[in-house]
Order: C-alpha cells, then structure tokens, then sequence
C-alpha cells in the first residue's frame, strides 16, 4: 500500500518541480501574460514630450531583452502620482522608474512605495527632501547637468564667433527654472562657460519660465524682449530643446531674423522637426543625450535589482555631445531614434 502512495507522491513532486521551472524560465525568455512575470512601472511627468517617449522605449526594449512588463503612466501633477503608486501595487508590479513632477514629492512617493513593498528609481529629475537635499538613499541616473549645460554654452560662444558677431551688439537670453536643481545646474553651465569665453556677464539675462513647456518659455523670453531694446541679436538657450525653442519663437515675433539668433537645445530629441525645417531657423543645435538609454539602463537596474537582488548604483550620470543641422540626421539615426 505504501509503494503506490510513495509513486504518486514522487510524481506530484515532480510535476511541481516541472511547472515551477517553467514559471521561472518565462521570467527571463520574456514569454508574455504568465502569471509570475515581473511587472515594473514608468512614470514620467510629461508623457507628451518626445524626451519622454523615446525613454518609454527604451525601457520597452529592456523589457522584451529581459522579458517583464513595463506599465508606462504619465504623471503630470502629485494627485495622478500617488494614484499611479496605488495602481502599480494593485496590479502587482514590483517596482517603478519615476521622472516626477514635482521633486519635493520625492518623500511622499518614497513612503508610498515603502509601504506598497515597491522598488523606486528616479531618472532625469532627482528628489529633494523637506530640508532641500538630495534624497541620496534612491537611485538617480539622469544627465551631468552641469557639463552639458557647459557644452551648450561653449556651443554658443563658438557659433556667435564663427558668424563673427561683436558682444557689444549682442544679447543672451537663458530661460531658467531653477526649483528644479538639474534645470538650475544645467543653465548655470552654460551662463559660466558664456563667461569664460569672455562673453560679458552684465549681457546675460535670465528669463524665468513658469512652466516648461513651450508657452512657458515663449512667454519668459517675451517678458525680457520686451524689456531690452537696442540689442540686435540673441544668443538663447535653456535647460532643454523646449526651453530654447519657446524663445526662439519669441524672438521672432520680436521681429529678429533666424541669422540674428543663435539658439541651443538640450534633449536632442524634442527639436527634430524644428531642425529638418527647409529654412534654418534660430535654433540652430542641440546637446544631444540619449533618452532611449537613460529609460534602458533605467529599466533594466531596476529589474536586476527586483529579480537578481542587484542593487543600483546611487548616482549615475549620462553626457551629450551637439547636434546641427549639419549632423543630426546621422547621429540619431546611429542612436536608433531616427
Ligand atoms: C528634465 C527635463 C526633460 C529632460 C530631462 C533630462 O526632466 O524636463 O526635458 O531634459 O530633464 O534629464
């Protein structure tokens, strides 16, 4: 009698073994809709931007590499965050990438987390505490701000004297947000390295966006137009492609032709259209970084650290390098985004 019950037992044993096996495979073949894949959230504050997209793809192409979900949420004000959290735990996801959009939410969304048992990763904006540090303990992968804002300076300056144009003429308008440290880093990049290239600091101004978005900064840089007369051409930047594409459209409802303004981006991504324009335009280079790696690497942290225990590094940082109208077509498209 014992030796039928031993065989069926054995036999139960096994099969679990089998399907347990299986289950575990599907995790990492990237078979779809098991029951035991990992679900892993992406939650960006402004899911209209291309920036964002093309880091939404990213972290879709570390998922079909690794084979988990990625559930991809816009988050545009705190309210639409914590209900994002609530239905990430709800769906069972084992953790988040967030660009939030606002960084002193950073605790309120930390503690959510905690409690739902969810991993939390920023990307692009970092969060800030109540006492105005860094929350240091989340992992941040976002650019070296401060650098790239140097190169879109240094791009500036380079440009103004290539075109030969004298400083006693010209004006620089850098549209600004400086709640948010990686948008004030990258802007005070660019104003030293205008500095240093023996451009005069008592002709540079900033023009404060309320919003960054393209009326926000179309509406800053309008402000300071209006304000100083007499200057004949504009160098413009700000701490992305749609903070310099808000002002160069200001200048020209300001009456300044495209050869009169130099303006420089950062993104790479967002001024696409504006750079395959037939006729040059104000805005005349970007400094590119690669948002489909920033939402990979992200990702892909993220869902080593849910699966294999790996813990991300704290602080990790991702350069650029300009782009014209000149290159690109080729640079992005060496990049997968065109
Ligand atoms: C911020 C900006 C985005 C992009 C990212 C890059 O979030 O709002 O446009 O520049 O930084 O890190």
């Amino acid at each position: 009698m014992n030796f039928p019950r031993f065989l069926v037992l054995s036999c139960l044993t096994g099969c679990a073994l089998l399907v347990g096996a299986c289950a575990k495979r599907s995790n990492v073949t990237g078979h779809r809709g098991g029951p035991d894949r990992i679900k892993l959230g992406f939650l960006v504050k402004q899911p209209e931007e291309p920036w964002f997209q093309y880091e939404w793809k990213g972290a879709d192409k570390a998922a079909a590499q690794y084979g988990f979900e990625m559930i991809k949420i816009g988050v545009p004000d705190g309210e639409k965050t914590l209900a994002a959290i609530d239905s990430l735990a709800a769906n069972g996801a084992a953790g988040f990438v967030i660009c939030t959009p606002d960084v002193r939410l950073g605790p309120a969304i930390v503690a959510k987390a905690r409690a739902a048992g969810l991993k939390v990763i920023t990307v692009d904006d970092r969060f800030v505490g109540a006492d105005g540090k860094f929350l240091e303990e989340v992992p941040y992968l976002g650019m070296s701000a401060s650098k790239i804002g140097q190169l879109s300076g240094a791009t500036l300056a380079a440009e103004m004297k290539h075109r030969g144009w004298a400083a006693a003429d010209t004006a620089a308008c850098i549209v600004t947000f400086e709640e948010l440290d990686t948008a004030r880093e990258r802007t005070d990049g660019i104003i030293a390295a205008l500095k240093a290239s023996g451009f005069p600091s008592e002709r540079i101004f900033k023009a404060p966006q309320k919003t960054t978005d393209i009326p926000g900064s179309f509406d800053a840089a309008n402000a300071l137009l209006a304000q100083k007369t007499g200057v004949k051409r504009w160098l413009v930047a700000g701490m992305n492609d749609t903070a310099t594409l808000g002002a160069v459209r200001a200048t020209e409802g300001n009456g300044f032709k495209a050869q009169d303004v130099i303006g420089v981006g950062i993104n790479g991504t967002d001024c696409i259209d504006e750079l395959r324009k037939p006729a040059p335009t104000g805005f005349y280079a970007s400094i590119y970084a690669s948002a489909p790696t920033e939402g990979f690497r992200t990702a892909e942290m993220l869902f080593l650290w849910v699966k294999e225990n790996q813990t991300p590094p704290l602080d990790t940082r991702v350069d650029g390098r300009p782009i014209t109208r000149e290159n690109f077509e080729q640079v992005l498209k060496g990049e997968g985004i065109l």
